[in-house]
């Protein structure tokens, strides 16, 4: 893969999968699902999704993203059921920078498919090829303190914890502390996904178009 400065996200994504989630760029297809997903209060309460969320925000959401993966800076991608292709939800590279290798991972998941592993399995996939294919050595996990579903995620993915941004974000209002949580390439955990351990992900076929963003993460 060939990148140049600022530029370094593929521009074709061939899709990811553990063989029970996949991760693809999302199409003009998912905007009624994906709108239908962000009525749930809970994604825009922790995230900067609006509310009340039209299907025209899907739309202005996937043009955001791609701009954003075409300059570089944003890899959003959507989760979906990998037998039935369901949309289930979205996560991404959110802040990228080439520089320092570093970015932040944002997710969401719809109601219907909590509680099921969907964003662990998302997250792990997400940080195998950000880390395998991108080079990026750090990557972020900043949710809210009060977010507990959200710091069960990054937990369960390995990241570790290192201290709280204090009313570090204002959201719909309300300020809130964020946990940090990193996981550089050369973590135990990092070295399990990229192989050395007992779960690597698979690949699955090709596809995916139209590319979209995943839960914004507020900029620190
Ligand atoms: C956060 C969110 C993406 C989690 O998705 P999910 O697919 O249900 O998460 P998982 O099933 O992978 O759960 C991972 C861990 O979190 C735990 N968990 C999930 N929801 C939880 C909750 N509401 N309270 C406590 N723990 C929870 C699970 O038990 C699991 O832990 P384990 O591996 O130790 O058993 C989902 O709740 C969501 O979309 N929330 C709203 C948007 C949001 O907060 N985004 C994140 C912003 S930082």
């Amino acid at each position: 893969m060939s990148h140049a400065a600022g530029h370094r996200l593929p521009s074709f994504f061939d899709p990811l999968s553990d063989g029970v989630v996949a991760l693809r760029r999302f199409t003009e297809d998912d905007i009624p699902t994906l709108a239908a997903c962000l009525q749930d209060p809970e994604i825009p309460r922790w995230t900067r999704v609006p509310t009340p969320y039209a299907e025209q925000d899907a739309r202005e959401y996937l043009a955001g993203g791609e701009e954003a993966w075409q300059a570089g800076e944003e890899a959003g991608l959507a989760i979906v059921e990998a037998r039935s292709g369901e949309l289930v939800g979205a996560v991404g590279l959110v802040y990228i920078e080439w520089e320092d290798e570093r970015a932040e991972i944002g997710y969401w998941v719809a109601a219907r498919a909590r509680r099921a592993g969907v964003a662990t399995r998302a997250v792990r996939l997400l940080a195998r090829w950000a880390f395998a294919e991108l080079g990026l050595f750090r990557l972020e996990i900043l949710p809210d303190a009060e977010n507990q579903a959200s710091l069960a995620v990054a937990r369960a993915c390995g990241f570790r914890e290192e201290g709280v941004l204090r009313a570090n974000t204002l959201i719909k209002g309300r300020r809130g502390d964020n946990v940090v949580f990193s996981l550089l390439a050369s973590d135990p955990a990092a070295l399990e996904l990229l192989g050395r351990g007992d779960e690597p992900p698979g690949k699955p076929a090709a596809g995916g178009a139209v590319t979209g963003q995943a839960s914004r993460r507020p900029r620190r």
